[in-house]
């Protein structure tokens, strides 16, 4: 990997090249002080669109790295749902480069960059990888701090701002670091933030075999917390549900083995959970209410089945049911930096020590198409698909 010295160097004699056609005295400002990004290769849409027909991959040309700025190279990216739902209150302005999560190498830094040298290891900081929350009424402020903010990591170099990095320990295994804020993040929250939950108690979601739902068996299990998890109806549930039991999980129901009166009654030893989690809607979050016990909360953070929660009565007038959004975008505020920063670090040092897990492919970057149609549900279930560039 290039150092410092090699990368300004490098900048330097591009600067020179080019300057042998240009006038003496330019020649000498532009060497000493233009530090240029490598050219990039990106994934880029110009339309807001189904993710698999407005996307293509671009050649970006160099671009200069300014004093207060960071030349990163990306190792690697994920492909998550929320990058290619369309169901999030605002889109990025187009053209604009995919990718929302990733980490990278700093591969150079502007003169007034401090904290920050060439071979450190970033990840966009959970505070500026993505959108800032705000009211409907300020949109086209919105709008304007999604442009300044959004990363674009679905390409080779990325230059930003040096506070959009967050430096992380050079032992953080790769894909991990890659996907450490978004999931991890919010199972972690959901866990926290909505129920006080203690040793004993019992957590029920659909949606399980997500990156999410892997993170809160672990994460629940951890606290002592028992997860009852559902999954859809697939050929190799068993194979599925063995996953998730070494992952930590106490019970684990396909949706068609629920279509019973007493749900509750295939729980063995596990008390009735007070927090549920609906990652998917329709009939998997009318699963979930079943488990709830009286006065317990439904959080929804997902709907992958892109079907609407229908709620009986009964869970509002004799079960006293709460139903609750989480999104982890309205989370991250910034009196929240300190925190957020930590919990990052904290994750990662549970991912680094074999305490956290989950299923991932790592593609090369040139078969972005192919992992797109996967993450698209194309060819059924698949592992997260985690871009290697
Ligand atoms: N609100 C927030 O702040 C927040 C934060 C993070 C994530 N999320 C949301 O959480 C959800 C999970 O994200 P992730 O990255 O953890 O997921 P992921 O690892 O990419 O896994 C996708 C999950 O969705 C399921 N799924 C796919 N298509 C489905 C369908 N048509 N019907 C039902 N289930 C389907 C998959 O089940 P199979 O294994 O059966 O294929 C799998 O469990 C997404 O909706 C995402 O947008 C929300």
């Amino acid at each position: 990997m290039a150092t410092a010295r090699s990368v300004t160097l490098k900048a330097a004699s591009t600067s020179l090249w080019s300057l042998n056609r240009s006038s003496p005295k330019a020649k000498t400002v532009r060497a000493l002080s233009t530090i240029m990004s490598p050219p990039s290769k990106a994934v880029v849409y110009e339309h807001h669109g189904p993710p698999d027909t407005v996307t293509r991959m671009i050649e970006l040309s160099p671009v200069e790295v300014k004093e207060n700025q960071v030349c990163v190279k990306m190792l690697a990216a994920p492909i998550n749902p929320s990058d290619i739902n369309r169901v999030y209150p605002v889109r990025p302005q187009v053209p604009a480069v995919g990718g929302y999560e990733g980490v990278g190498e700093v591969y150079s830094v502007g003169s007034a960059v401090k904290g920050l040298s060439p071979g450190d290891l970033v990840i966009p900081s959970p505070l500026s990888s993505g959108l800032f929350f705000a009211p409907f009424d300020r949109l086209l402020l919105f709008c304007f701090e999604c442009l300044k903010f959004k990363i674009g990591t679905w390409q080779t170099y990325v230059v930003k701002d040096h506070d959009t990095w967050h430096k992380i320990s050079k032992d953080s295994p790769i894909e991990y670091a890659a996907t450490i804020t978004v999931n991890p993040l919010t199972a972690l929250r959901m866990l926290e933030d909505f129920t006080t939950l203690t040793a004993g108690d019992s957590v029920v979601q659909n949606g399980a075999t997500s990156i999410v739902g892997q993170c809160v068996i672990q994460l629940a299990r951890y606290r002592g917390i028992h997860s009852i998890n559902i999954i859809r109806d697939r050929a190799g549930s068993d194979t599925v549900k063995e996953k998730l039991k070494a992952l930590g999980a106490d019970e684990v129901f396909t949706e068609s083995q629920l279509e019973v009166k007493n749900v509750k009654s295939l729980l063995s030893n596990i008390p009735g959970p007070a927090l549920g989690l609906n990652c998917v809607g329709g009939n998997a979050a009318s699963l979930v209410l079943k488990f709830l016990r009286q006065g317990g909360t439904m959080v929804t953070y997902g709907g992958m089945s892109k079907k609407p929660i229908t709620v009986p009565i009964s869970c509002f007038i004799f079960k006293d049911l709460s139903l609750k959004g989480f999104w982890v975008q309205k989370w991250l505020t910034a009196d929240r930096t300190k925190e957020c920063r930590e919990m990052v670090d904290y994750l990662l040092r549970l991912a680094q020590e074999g305490k956290l897990k989950y299923e991932m492919e790592l593609v090369p970057f040139g078969k972005f198409h192919t992992a797109l149609d996967k993450a698209l549900g194309k060819h059924g279930s698949q592992p997260k698909q985690v871009i290697k560039f």
